[in-house]
């Protein structure tokens, strides 16, 4: 999407522990020519957003946060996608609120608010078929919301079980000598979208083969997102895509070695026994 709006994404590399962006690899990659920090709260671990707005204050920048897998996530005591300028939302089909398709931006900037009006409703402004600008059809229906709003008063309830299931991989996977499991920022309520271990390189099998194993057993699994860096598309330069310059070492090894384990609402105690069984039994 940034590059759909002309502008150049930077990539800045990510923290080994929580798996979202590391402060101390954003201030390299600015330049009189960037705008915002855009964070990703990631599988709804938040970000450590005081040393981020730390940084876009200094450079006077504005904070966008993608909180599409951290619904009702917080930072010290605040929800994520309310703390930048900007926050985004997604309620695709496997997020933990979801309409089906479709999302939200937050903003507390009535300017960012009134532009997003704008453009997610094709640009209309007061006269109707009239265009001062070029805009989109990004609108949500009225069934949608409907949908959505239901959803949100089952949110206490969604997340309560997501933290369950995580709390139930830890009690069983412990502190495993081969095996990472997420951990969370400082003051950080994560939320646990999806629940992803990182196998190390001591446990001896290869991410892919622990996966296929695990998929023989009837368990689906789902690889950690391929890095930005290394997707196809992106290789070979147009000018219009990311800047790819530099190294990402821990999106790397995240994309080599990360995954995350069945995290829906209806996986039960009895199910994660099984699967934390099946997944040690994949280093022999
Ligand atoms: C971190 C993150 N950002 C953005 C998106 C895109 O959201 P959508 O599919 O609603 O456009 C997703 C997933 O779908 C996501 O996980």
């Amino acid at each position: 999407m940034v590059c759909l709006t002309g502008a150049t994404p930077v990539l800045a590399d990510v923290r080994l522990d929580t798996w979202c962006i590391d402060p101390a690899k954003i201030e390299e990659k600015i330049t009189p020519r960037t705008k915002a920090i855009m964070v990703v709260h990631m599988y709804g671990q938040p970000c450590d957003m005081d040393a981020i707005l730390a940084i876009a204050n200094r450079h006077n920048l504005s904070v966008i946060e993608d909180a599409a897998q951290a619904h009702g996530a917080t930072y010290k005591g605040q929800v994520v996608g309310g703390i930048g300028d900007v926050g985004v939302f997604s309620f695709y089909g496997n997020k933990i609120l979801t309409t089906g398709e479709g999302g939200m931006l937050v903003t507390n900037n009535e300017r960012i608010a009134e532009r997003a009006r704008l453009l997610c409703n094709q640009a209309f402004e007061k006269e109707r078929f009239v265009h001062n600008h070029v805009g989109f059809n990004y609108r949500m229906t009225n069934v949608q919301a409907a949908i959505g709003l239901a959803q949100c008063e089952k949110l206490a309830e969604k997340l309560a079980r997501k933290r369950e299931i995580a709390s139930n991989y830890f009690a069983l996977l412990g502190d495993h000598p081969d095996i990472q499991l997420p951990v969370a920022g400082n003051d950080c309520e994560p939320v646990f979208w999806m629940f992803g271990v990182l196998l190390k390189e001591s446990f001896g099998q290869s991410m892919p083969k622990v996966r296929e194993k695990l998929a023989a057993k009837g368990i689906e699994t789902r690889a950690f997102f391929v890095p930005m860096h290394r997707q196809p598309v992106y290789q070979g330069s147009n000018g219009r895509w990311p800047n790819l310059c530099g190294e990402y070492p821990v999106s790397d090894v995240l994309g080599e070695r990360g995954f995350y384990l069945p995290s829906g609402l209806d996986v039960t105690r009895d199910d994660q026994e099984w699967i934390v069984a099946c997944l040690l039994e994949c280093k022999r």
